[in-house]
């Protein structure tokens, strides 16, 4: 064994030279590089105007009344936040089949688009568009009452009136201010509908369409559905979300609502998507991938570092850069906060 040696390496084998600089490590990014400009940051809007309110299976995050925001985006905008997506909390409203309240004009994000349009004119204004949060039953549609033999737990979707309610409320968000409205319902032909009803009012063009496009039923959405309040009452999503194993399903869903009129397709959840994300990017090259770096994502980073398995930082770095080494620019994180400080210090 110690008779043997190596030939000597050909120039072609080295590749420490190119990486023993921080500046030199950054030049093999391809130009894809994390930046401020890239973060939408999710943020719960509870219609308790004075609520601030921890979530615990969601660590560092919090439902905030419409009182408490000025208080508590300033200093992120200062910093440079350039976008954040709402999500309606109804802790005291109503819920019944339809989800009236999504668009009651007294529904928390409604009055938070108002304040937000004031307060914060650059800021970019996405809201979350879904029945979900705002439902008796908790599905993200209209739910159909004829039976469905051997699947009695399981929801049966009333397709072309889920679809029509959803773009009237994503209407009715672009009335109020939405800069981007997004669809996380994945009912088949809302997009379409969205954008029919966008241009109905006069809103299609000074209101961006993101689709929740290739939206798997995930086993990482807990924590948010104990931030918003919106687990299904019985069966679970899987009729409607896709199933984890469905790469071409979830091809067809981008290439569908790239054709149906969205301007944004995102992947949700990331991490364990980045094939999917890479799909995006590659059958829909015209249009701006997006990825949703989830709650359930979030919780597992956090935990991770808590138990010293790593740095938080390094890991919340590393999952992020591989969103955008697979195709992403756009990346919706709870880590957002964060990011604005450490890509100060990066850069
Ligand atoms: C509701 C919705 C969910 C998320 C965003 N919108 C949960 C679900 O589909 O049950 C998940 C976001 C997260 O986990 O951070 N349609
Ligand atoms: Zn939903």
């Amino acid at each position: 064994m110690s008779e043997f040696r190596a030939p000597p390496l050909d120039v072609s084998s080295i590749l420490h030279g190119g990486i023993h600089h921080p500046t030199l490590r950054s030049w093999q990014s391809n130009g894809r590089n994390l930046t401020k400009s890239m973060f939408i940051y999710p943020i719960f809007i509870s219609d308790d105007p004075d609520a601030e309110e921890v979530i615990s299976s969601l660590p560092g995050q919090k439902r905030w009344g419409l009182n408490k925001l000025e208080g508590f985006l300033g200093p992120l905008v200062k910093k440079g936040l350039k976008g954040v997506i709402l999500f309606g909390v109804p802790m005291n409203m109503e819920k019944d089949a339809r989800g009236s309240a999504a668009d009651d004009p007294s529904t928390p994000v409604i009055q938070a688009l108002h304040l937000l349009s004031k307060l914060y004119p650059q800021l970019m204004l996405t809201v979350d568009v879904c029945l979900c949060e705002y439902t008796s039953h908790g599905h993200c549609g209209i739910l159909s009452s004829l039976p469905n033999p051997g699947h009695s737990n399981q929801p049966t979707i009333e397709m072309e009136p889920s679809a029509q309610r959803i773009a009237e409320v994503a209407v009715a968000y672009a009335k109020a201010g939405a800069h981007c409205v997004a669809p996380s319902d994945m009912m088949d032909g809302r997009i379409r509908a969205i954008k029919l009803g966008l241009m109905h009012a006069g809103l299609a063009n000074r209101c961006a369409l993101m689709s929740y496009s290739a939206k798997f039923a995930s086993g990482l959405y807990g924590p948010f559905r104990d931030a918003a309040g919106s687990a299904p009452s019985f069966g679970n999503r899987k009729c409607y979300q896709l199933p984890p194993n469905g790469r071409s399903l979830a091809r067809r869903a981008i290439q569908r609502d790239a054709r149906e009129g969205a301007d944004i397709l995102m992947v949700k959840p990331a991490l364990p998507y980045l094939d999917i994300i890479s799909d995006c990017a590659q059958y829909a090259p015209d249009h701006p991938t997006a990825c949703y770096q989830v709650s359930g994502e979030y919780a597992m980073v956090v935990a991770g570092a808590e138990k010293g398995i790593y740095g938080l930082k390094e890991m919340a770095f590393e999952t992020t850069e591989s969103m955008v080494r697979a195709g992403a620019s756009i990346i919706l994180s709870y880590f957002t906060p964060q990011f604005l400080d450490w890509l100060d210090k990066e850069q």
